[in-house]
């Protein structure tokens, strides 16, 4: 396939930024989007140009480092599907593919598409962990877990924390990523002790990080690559709720 790339380049986050075209050859259907950037990115570097700054780590869909909006949707559009894990497939020769940063104002750009998404790890911090010293291993049976609990905690654990559900909020809402991020912890015996202080702590940095309020869209679940659900902001409400109501 050839393609025609539009992507945004800017040199820094004070730079306006703009939208330069380049032309991809020769993309072979196997490649994955990332791959065919690495490409591009060859040969710019042969021909003494700047190379596109993008984020990538794992490239297997588990870190959520890559954060690509393409053709106007984060990770492609794609169901499950993180940037890394996009195949050329999915593209027909002659086609123009836009590519842009995650936008969020708490998201600030660095570099042409990459992000600073430490915002996320200052949630983190604020509550999301267990302050118990451990000690040695227990015996996996010493604390019983309800298979529907430990089902579901699975589920929010599952949040790689990319950013796409802030990235497509039309609020720049991080409700989806904080839900998954509380609830894991707050369903498991383990998580129930900081259970209040978690919540409250958690959604109290989310809100001084400047990310938007939730409207219940749905456009976070439809782009999350890990498919964590909706359902999971409504368990934090309540969570909250009642954390609140106790005056804690
Ligand atoms: S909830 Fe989904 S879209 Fe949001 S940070 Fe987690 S994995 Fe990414
Ligand atoms: S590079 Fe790790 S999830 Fe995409």
């Amino acid at each position: 396939m050839n393609l025609t790339l539009k992507v945004w380049r800017q040199r820094n986050s004070k730079d306006a930024g703009r939208c330069e075209t380049y032309e991809a050859k020769d993309v072979l259907d196997d490649m994955s989007f990332l791959e065919m950037l690495d490409v591009v990115n060859e040969g710019l570097i042969a021909r003494g140009e700047d190379p596109i700054a993008f984020d990538s780590d794992c490239r297997e869909g588990i870190c959520g480092t890559c954060s690509l909006v393409i053709n106007g949707v984060p990770h492609g559009g794609h169901r499950g599907t993180a940037t890394c894990q996009l195949h050329m497939r999915h593209f027909k020769d002659g086609d123009t593919i836009t590519i842009e940063p995650w936008r969020a104002r708490a998201f600030p750009i660095v570099k042409d598409l990459v992000t600073n998404r430490s915002a996320f790890d200052r949630i983190i911090q604020a509550g999301g962990f267990i302050s118990v010293s451990t000690g040695g291993a227990p015996d996996g049976n010493a604390v019983p877990v309800p298979k529907t609990s430990a089902d579901a905690a699975m589920d929010a654990a599952s949040c790689i924390g990319c950013g796409a559900c802030v990235a497509v909020c039309k609020n720049a809402s991080a409700m989806l990523f904080v839900a998954a991020k509380v609830s894991h912890l707050n369903l498991l015996p383990q998580g129930k002790a900081e259970k209040d202080r978690r919540v409250l702590h958690m959604v109290r940095q989310m809100d001084a990080e400047g990310f938007g309020s939730c409207t219940v869209t749905g456009s976070c679940e439809a782009v999350c690559p890990k498919e964590i659900s909706l359902s999971f902001i409504a368990k934090m409400n309540r969570d909250y709720g009642a954390a609140l109501l106790k005056g804690v």
